[in-house]
């Protein structure tokens, strides 16, 4: 969904005793094996309950707890129950191609709204990413253009979903930043995502915090559940307690936290950022075949006799894995294939044949719908904030512009 950056060095350490827990997770650092039951103990954010999942859309992704967290969940279910306004924030840092974990939020934010009418924010951290990866504008810019076509191509509503480039839309994001800013201190920033490498990276918690805020500060105040990988979850405890201290007419955010789909070479997250190679959405059939015949890690036995007496672990191998995420929707054949693994009757190669033929109906699909839209600058208008939109937001943030008052 979302991958480390190169600033992991700096950052390279847990926000509580890391001798005990072996793993790192913050915005800019994933390391080691993830606990993932752990982790909400030191984020301090809650399971979901079978009965919250229930409320929800239902969707393979919480179903099989791919979802698997959140804060704050239940005033979302309730203004779903009653009718009321909610909203969804899920963003991009747009630092390469989108690979399949990326779009993973983006097609349950769509499922939300399509079953409760969810209303749907997309920001791009352009400026984010540009501060943490060593890439010129230009090309931070190239990535933008080509993840919201990506993102386009998911088919959200465009009367119920806006998409902002920090850059782009600089007008309304950046005096609300300000705002929100004088409450985020360098002490609040290292303790919670490590030490910066720049005061840009320093600030960019509050830009974050201005686009889980955007939905109520442009419609007025509303829950707003913000589906992310769990790496993503600092940025929300932030906005949480800067909301908290504002006088501002909005509700602080709640979370939806998700595993990360594991990389191809096995346990971890998947990412563009190291060897392991992702499965980009604009990959051709040969190309995902490939990348699974010759990389994914199986749960298979070492001979064939083997695997025919003991049968495989779907629990470990990743094409298992891939479809149990998102890729086979349905559950009773999801349990036949995890049962033929389990008694050896089906083998490795075999289910990463399925799981081929799963990914690459899946990415048809979606590069269909990608290819059928013209240029990104044309497309984005209707998603964009309209210029009421941009004052309302303003307003409401008690920011109006400096000049037109
Ligand atoms: N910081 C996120 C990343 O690196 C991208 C992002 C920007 C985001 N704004 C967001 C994610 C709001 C969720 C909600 O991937």
């Amino acid at each position: 969904m979302t991958e480390p950056t190169d600033t992991a060095d700096s950052t390279a350490r847990t926000d509580s005793n890391p001798t005990a827990d072996r793993f790192t997770v913050t915005p800019y650092a994933v390391e080691g094996e993830i606990d993932y039951e752990k982790l909400l103990e030191r984020f301090g954010a809650d399971q979901l309950t079978d009965e919250q999942l229930g409320r929800f859309p239902d969707h393979p992704l919480l179903r099989r707890r791919t979802f698997y967290a959140g804060r704050d969940v239940d005033s979302y279910l309730e203004a779903v129950e009653a009718g009321d306004i909610h909203a969804i924030v899920t963003g991009r840092g747009p630092s390469g191609p989108m690979h399949l974990g990326h779009v993973l939020p983006l097609y349950l934010a769509k499922r939300f709204q399509e079953v409760t009418g969810a209303t749907v924010y997309i920001p791009l951290s352009d400026d984010e990413k540009f501060l943490a990866k060593s890439q010129s504008f230009d090309a931070i810019g190239e990535h933008t253009r080509d993840n919201v076509r990506d993102i386009l191509a998911v088919g959200f509503d465009p009367d119920k979903t806006r998409i902002v480039v920090d850059t782009a839309d600089a007008d309304v994001i950046y005096p609300i930043a300000v705002r929100l800013a004088t409450h985020l201190t360098p002490a609040t920033v290292e303790a919670v995502y490590g030490e910066q490498d720049t005061v840009g990276l320093e600030f960019y918690p509050a830009v974050q915090a201005t686009h889980l805020l955007l939905p109520q500060l442009v419609s007025g105040r509303q829950p707003t559940l913000v589906p992310i990988a769990v790496d993503q979850d600092p940025h929300v405890r932030v906005c949480r307690d800067i909301a908290a201290k504002e006088a501002l007419p909005v509700a602080k955010p709640g979370a939806l936290l998700g595993r990360f789909l594991p990389s191809l070479e096995g346990p971890g997250k998947m990412s563009s950022s190291d060897d392991a190679p992702s499965i980009e959405l604009t990959a051709d059939p040969d190309t995902v075949a490939e990348a699974i015949r010759t990389h994914a890690y199986t749960g298979g036995r070492a001979t064939l006799e083997e695997h025919r007496e003991h049968g495989g672990d779907p629990t470990v191998d990743v094409p298992f894995q891939y479809l149990r995420f998102f890729f086979e929707s349905d559950d009773a054949e999801l349990e036949r294939i995890a049962a033929e693994y389990r008694s050896g009757d089906l083998l490795s190669g075999e289910l990463k044949e399925i799981a081929i033929d799963r990914i690459t109906e899946f990415l048809d699909a979606h590069q269909r719908r990608r290819a059928a839209l013209g240029d990104v600058a044309t497309e984005i208008r209707p998603y964009r904030l309209t210029d009421e939109e941009r004052q309302q937001a303003l307003e409401r943030a008690g920011v109006p512009s400096s000049l037109e008052r």
